[in-house]
């Protein structure tokens, strides 16, 4: 009996194993999420039975294990090395001049990387399991971090016994532990609601969430890791850096898919010009490149100095942090009413742009940094998110002017304000704020909600101040002379914003809830709430309790849908945008019928990311429309349907002549919308 539990809990392993790999580190699962937690819920119900069975390696370590007192330290077997910077090409061609002298050769190889912006950690395998994980430290002793690590989902547990690739007895791999810049926005905006002190930027999140005594924080924190080098390994080997990538990538690390082999000095230096114009596209932050000569031998012939090795350089990009003065602390009005203040600054170049206001969050947070007028502050700017200030330097004197207060009425439309029980936020008690109202309306016309090209920031204002918009509902009775009458606004416009209206009055449900702008009720509560009711009507009529059984939705957001349902100023809008013809689709709980069989018995491939529903839940729907979903195209691929950023299988379906579909035409042939 206990041998065929012991049986079954190793099965479990394997597979769990594989799949999160699949998940994780392939974006390339086979099975349902549902299918995964059941046997992940088998897997804990044998190890909590039969504890002599759980193993350092089993996935269900992933959750955390009990929290420390104190972190241990522990030695790196080889230190861990810092590297020397490079702030011009130039001092990258003085690198590979110095190379060249050293080697005597003419015409190096180099491997090209990102140089990641998160904490340095090392992970040690004995016979393929992870039995350690160490911080970078000061290089030669590092923390130990292992229970944190182990709940990084891309980390493998254990590595794999794959044919042809030897099992290695002792295995050091190196590599940088991060966050994803909107994992990173996530986390700080949960924290903000929270009260909680704020991250100043992905890589201090990080290294917050890895420092974590308790093991089941860290688990809760979107980490990742790829993977850059070794430490001391056995039973493996490699020539050269590239095909060191190809080792630890078969044996299930995650590595960087910007790294580039083969490169001449000239290619390296095009690189370093193109991978600092993708910066800011890219989901995670990186300072520069590191360039490596490739070659292993060559690196130890090359050697390295104290701190650094002579073979590796860091070309850093320019900062993204400056430091400027405040000029004035202004306050905004949001959608809800909240006043964020605003740091308005001497003008300054980051990263290529001029930087001239930047987000304070709330007085909470001017009151920890003590922001006052007049100061100077090191300014952060992070891809396309908004610059915000990061901390005061330099010291008061008593001259300085006094702390920074809320205003006691809005400064926009004069009404009172009010400090939310228990929250940081303070509100302007004014629904009718004509601040308030431009932002519910560009909230209202966004992509997720209405998606009315055409109203931006200037438009709204326009419309609000002349009083052509006085609740989005009048948006629907818009017409063209309302809009040709505004200053700057030409026929043809007029014409495009009318149809762009038009078009945007069949509306699935939870874009509809979203547009409402309820307080605490973003994207994903929209949606949880539409596919609970169905109807708008249903939404309308439920009480709170009714909408805080829902899974996913907490006491905040429950109560502020049933208030805002409730408040007569708001039903009366809705039934005016009704009136006008606003047509929310209701939501069916099956998948909706198909319009014909076009996906039944068809094999599918879906890749890249569709906007309007995650692949996991196009797949779900096609599988209920009677089609195989698989994960490889080939010449038996009956359709690709390709969302954004499409990659390889785009291109063999090309290849192959599979009919290729784009989102809208899956969703209507599905009969989705
Ligand atoms: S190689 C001996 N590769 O940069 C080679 N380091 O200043 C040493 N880093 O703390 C490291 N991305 O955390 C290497 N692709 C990359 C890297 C990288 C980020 C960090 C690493 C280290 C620091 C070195």
């Amino acid at each position: 009996m206990e041998n065929d539990i012991k049986a079954e809990a190793e099965k479990l392993r394997k597979e769990l194993n594989e799949h999160g790999y699949r998940y994780h580190v392939l974006d390339d699962p086979v099975i349902s999420d549902a299918e995964y937690d059941s046997m992940m819920e088998r897997l804990i119900e044998i190890e909590n039975q039969y504890p002599e069975l759980a193993v350092p390696d089993s996935p269900t370590r992933r959750v955390g294990a009990r929290p420390l007192e104190f972190f241990e330290t522990a030695v790196h077997t080889i230190p861990m090395l810092g590297l020397d910077n490079a702030f011009s090409e130039q001092e990258v061609e003085q690198f590979h001049a110095r190379i060249k002298k050293n080697l005597g050769i003419n015409d190096p190889v180099y491997t090209a990387e990102p140089k990641l912006d998160g904490v340095a950690v090392e992970l040690r395998y004995e016979d393929g399991v992870l039995v350690r994980a160490i911080t970078r430290g000061d290089g030669t002793t590092g923390e130990v971090v292992t229970d944190n690590i182990r709940t990084i989902s891309s980390i493998p547990l254990s590595l794999p016994s794959a044919e042809g690739v030897p099992s290695p007895s002792i295995l050091e791999v190196r590599g940088e532990v991060m966050i994803n810049r909107k994992d990173f926005e996530h986390l700080n905006r949960e924290r903000l609601e929270r009260n909680e002190s704020l991250f100043a930027n992905p890589r201090n999140a990080a290294a917050g969430s890895l420092r974590q005594l308790d093991s089941k924080v860290t688990a809760k924190r979107p980490l990742d890791m790829f993977v850059y080098g070794t430490g001391t390994y056995r039973g493996i080997g490699f020539h050269s850096q590239k095909q060191m990538f190809g080792v630890l990538k078969t044996l299930g690390f995650r590595v960087n898919p910007l790294i580039k082999s083969d490169m001449r000095i000239s290619d390296v230096l095009d690189y370093c010009r193109k991978l600092e114009s993708m910066r800011e596209s890219l989901d995670y932050e990186i300072d520069g490149l590191v360039v490596k000569v490739d070659d292993v031998e060559m690196q130890q012939a090359l050697g390295e100095k104290i701190r650094s090795p002579r073979w590796a350089v860091a070309y850093k990009f320019p900062a993204m942090q400056e430091t400027t003065s405040v000029k004035e602390i202004s306050v905004q009005v949001g959608r809800t009413g909240v006043l964020t203040p605003v740091a308005l600054l001497e003008p300054v170049r980051i990263g290529g742009v001029t930087v001239s206001r930047a987000s304070l969050h709330n007085a909470d947070e001017v009151a920890r940094m003590d922001i006052r007028q007049g100061d100077k502050v090191l300014v952060m700017r992070a891809g396309d998110v908004i610059p915000k200030v990061v901390k005061r330097v330099g010291d008061r004197t008593a001259d300085d002017p006094p702390e920074f207060r809320m205003p006691a009425t809005c400064p926009v439309c004069s009404a009172g304000v009010r400090r939310i029980e228990n929250e940081v936020a303070y509100k302007c008690v004014n629904a009718s704020c004509p601040s308030q109202v431009k932002e519910r309306l560009k909230h209202f016309v966004s992509r997720n909600g209405f998606d009315i090209e055409g109203i931006g920031s200037r438009l709204s204002e326009q419309l609000v101040k002349e009083n052509v918009v006085r609740t989005v509902a009048d948006l629907f009775a818009l017409k063209k002379e309302d809009l040709v009458k505004l200053d700057r606004m030409g026929d043809k416009s007029a014409d495009n914003l009318i149809r762009a209206i038009e078009k945007s009055r069949k509306i699935p449900l939870k874009k509809f809830i979203f547009a409402l702008g309820i307080d605490y009720t973003g994207e994903s509560a929209s949606g949880l709430i539409s596919k609970e009711f169905g109807t708008l009507e249903r939404i309308m009529d439920a009480g709170k309790d009714e909408i805080e059984a829902i899974e996913g939705i907490g006491p905040k957001t429950a109560s502020a849908v049933a208030a805002f349902f409730s408040s007569p100023e708001n039903r009366s809008v809705i039934e005016k945008m009704l009136a006008c013809g606003v047509d929310p689709q209701p939501v069916t709980h099956d998948a909706p019928a198909p319009s014909n069989d076009a996906f039944k018995e068809k094999r599918v491939v879906l890749t890249g990311s569709l906007s309007s529903l995650s692949r996991k839940e196009a797949g779900e729907k096609l599988e209920l429309s009677g089609a195989k979903v698989t994960s490889g195209v080939s010449s038996a691929t009956d359709f690709v349907i390709a969302g954004e950023n499409p990659g390889s299988k785009l291109e063999k379906a090309k290849e192959l002549g599979v009919t290729v579909l784009t989102e809208e035409q899956f969703l209507s042939m599905a009969g989705i919308y």
